[in-house]
C-alpha cells in the first residue's frame, strides 16, 4: 500500500514541535506493516540545503515538485521560491510574524499532493495522509479532484488556518465547497474544517485528546464538527523514534546508560548543571518546550519561589512567548545557582537534559498527545505531568496504589491549578528522597513502550478499512 503523507514540517530537515518528529517517524515505523510512505514538504531553503539525491522534477503551478531523499527520507519537495524561499520559519518571518500569504502558500502544498495522487510523478499513492490545518485542504481539493481516500490527523486544534472568507476565490476550488460541510467557518475561511468536514476520516494523537475535543473545553469552536464526525474519529497515541531516543546510544549525552546503570546517569546531570549555571545539590527539575499558553508554563513560573523552597532546581530551555521568556530568565536570576534558563532551540541540549534531569515538568492546559514525557520515560527521567490528553494516556501516577503494584511511572496534577502543580513538585521531591521507590519509578519508566509498533499497526488497520470501504 502506498501512502502519501503531507506535512509543513518533518524532523530532522525543519522542526517546530512535535509534529515534525512525528512526521518524520512514520515513514519507518509504518514500513513493516506493508506500508510504503513517502512525504511531501514544502521546499523551504532548510529542506532545500538537506537534500542529497534530487531526481525527477516536474513543473507545477509557479514551481515544480521534486522526487528528492533528504534526512534518510523518501521526500517530494514542493519548490516554488516565491512561497517557500525566505527567511525565518516555516509559517513566520524573522519578525515573529505570520507570513501574509500562509493560506496561498499551505493551499498550493495541498493541491501539489492532488497532483501527485493524479499521476504528475512516476509513484502513484493508494491513500492521501494529511497532518493539521497547512495540509487540510487535501480532502476538501480530494473530494473535486481526485479520487483517493485522504486522512486527517490533528495535532493540535488551536491552530485552524482561518482566514477572512474573499479569500475563498483564490483557492480553485469550486463554490459547492464554501458552506457548512465544507470551509465555511462563521463567514470565514477555515483550512481545518474545511478538512474535518470531508476527510475519510479523522485521526488526533491520543484517545483523551480524542474524546477532549468533542466538547466545548477543548475543541476550540471545531466540537460541533467534530461531533458530526466522531464514528470517523480515531485516536491513535504518538510514538517516538527509539533509535535517536536511546540513552544507551545517544551521542550527545555524557555518559551513556541503561536501566541498570542509572547511576551513570550522575555525569550527565553534572553537565546539565554547568550548562545552566546550577549549584549545589538536590533535583534537576527540566522545562524544553515551546513557551506558549497551551504549555501551562506561566502556572509554573508562578511557583518557582516554592520550587526552589523545597531543595530543588531548574533548568528550563524554551522560546516562544516574550513574557514568558522574560518570566524564566528573571526567575533565574532572582534564584542564581538554582534556576537556570536558556532561550533558543537546541536540539542536542534538549537529549542531555532527558538523560541528566532527574525530573521533567509538563503543566500543559491541553496536549494533544506531548512527546517530551515519552522521551522523559525512556531516559529514566520523571515525567511531572498535567492530566490532560496524551499525558494522561502515558504517565502512570504515584499514588499508593501504583507503587505497591510497581507500575508508576510519573507525576500527574489538575489541569491549569498552581495549588495542584505545586502540591505535584512537592511530591516529586519526597519521592525523590526516597532512592529505592525513585529508582523502581525511573526502571518502570524505561520499561514502558513508548515505540511506534502498536500505534503504527492502528493507521494501517485504518488505512485498510478505507481502501476497502
Ligand atoms: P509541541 O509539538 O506541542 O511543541 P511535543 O511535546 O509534541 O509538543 O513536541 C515538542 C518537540 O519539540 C519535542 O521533540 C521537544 O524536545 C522539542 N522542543 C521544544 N522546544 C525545544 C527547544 N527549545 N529546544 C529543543 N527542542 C525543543
Ligand atoms: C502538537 C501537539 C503535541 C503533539 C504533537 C505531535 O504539536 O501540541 O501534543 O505531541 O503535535 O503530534
Amino acid at each position: 500500500m502506498k501512502v502519501l503523507s503531507v506535512a509543513s514540517e518533518v524532523y530532522p530537515l525543519i522542526k517546530t514541535g512535535g509534529l515534525a518528529d512525528v512526521a518524520g517517524a512514520l515513514p519507518s515505523a509504518l514500513a513493516p506493516q506493508g506500508v510504503e510512505m513517502r512525504t511531501l514538504v514544502p521546499g523551504y531553503p532548510k529542506v532545500m540545503d538537506a537534500l542529497d539525491q534530487i531526481g525527477a522534477e516536474v513543473a507545477f503551478e509557479g514551481g515544480r515538485i521534486l522526487t528528492a531523499k533528504g534526512g534518510g527520507l523518501d521526500l517530494f519537495v514542493l519548490d516554488w521560491p516565491s512561497l517557500f524561499k525566505r527567511e525565518g520559519g516555516p509559517y513566520s518571518g524573522t519578525d515573529g510574524n505570520d507570513f501574509g500569504d500562509n493560506p496561498a502558500r499551505f493551499a498550493a502544498l495541498s493541491r501539489a499532493a492532488i497532483a501527485i495522487a493524479r499521476g504528475a510523478v512516476t509513484w502513484q499513492p493508494d491513500l492521501i495522509h494529511a497532518h493539521d490545518w497547512q495540509a487540510a485542504l487535501v480532502p476538501v481539493y480530494a473530494r473535486y479532484q481526485a479520487d483517493i481516500p485522504t486522512v486527517l490527523t490533528i495535532h493540535n486544534i488551536a491552530f485552524q488556518g482561518r482566514y477572512s472568507g474573499d479569500i475563498f476565490s483564490d483557492l480553485g476550488l469550486p463554490e459547492a465547497a464554501y458552506g457548512m460541510d465544507g470551509l465555511e467557518y462563521y463567514g470565514d475561511v477555515s483550512f481545518l474544517k474545511g478538512g474535518l468536514a470531508t476527510a475519510n476520516a479523522i485521526t488526533t494523537v491520543s484517545p483523551t485528546y480524542a474524546r477532549e475535543i468533542l466538547g466545548p473545553a477543548y475543541g476550540m469552536g471545531m466540537e460541533g464538527v467534530i461531533g458530526s464526525r466522531a464514528k470517523d474519529l480515531h485516536g491513535i497515541v504518538n510514538g517516538i523514534d527509539t533509535d535517536v531516543w536511546d540513552p544507551a546510544t545517544d551521542p550527545t549525552l555524557t555518559a551513556n546508560y541503561s536501566a541498570r546503570g542509572l547511576g551513570r546517569r550522575k555525569a550527565n546531570k553534572a553537565a546539565v548543571a554547568a550548562r545552566f549555571g546550577l549549584e549545589g545539590d538536590g533535583p534537576i527539575f527540566a522545562v524544553v518546550s515551546r513557551l506558549t499558553a497551551q504549555k501551562g508554563l506561566d502556572i509554573l513560573a508562578d511557583r518557582v519561589g516554592a520550587l526552589v523552597g523545597m531543595g530543588a532546581r531548574l533548568a528550563v530551555l524554551g522560546s516562544g512567548d516574550p513574557t514568558l521568556e522574560r518570566a524564566f530568565t528573571d526567575a533565574a536570576e532572582r534564584h542564581p545557582g538554582k534556576v537556570g534558563t536558556l532561550i533558543g532551540y537546541d536540539e542536542g541540549l534538549s537529549h542531555l537534559m532527558q538523560g541528566g534531569a532527574d525530573a521533567f515538568l509538563i503543566p500543559s492546559r491541553f496536549e494533544p498527545c506531548g512527546l517530551t514525557q515519552l522521551y522523559a520515560l525512556r531516559y529514566g527521567c520523571i515525567p511531572v505531568v498535567a492530566r490532560t490528553g496524551g499525558l494522561a494516556d502515558t504517565v502512570i501516577d504515584a499514588n499508593m496504589a501504583a507503587i505497591r503494584a510497581g507500575t508508576a511511572t510519573g507525576v500527574i496534577h489538575d489541569v491549569d491549578n498552581g495549588d495542584a502543580l505545586e502540591a505535584a513538585l512537592r511530591r516529586t521531591v519526597a519521592l525523590y528522597e526516597q532512592p529505592k521507590l525513585w529508582g523502581a519509578m525511573q526502571r518502570a519508566g524505561m520499561k514502558t513502550d513508548v515505540g511506534w509498533g502498536r500505534s503504527a499497526g492502528e493507521y494501517a488497520a485504518l488505512y485498510r478499512d478505507l481502501l476497502q470501504s
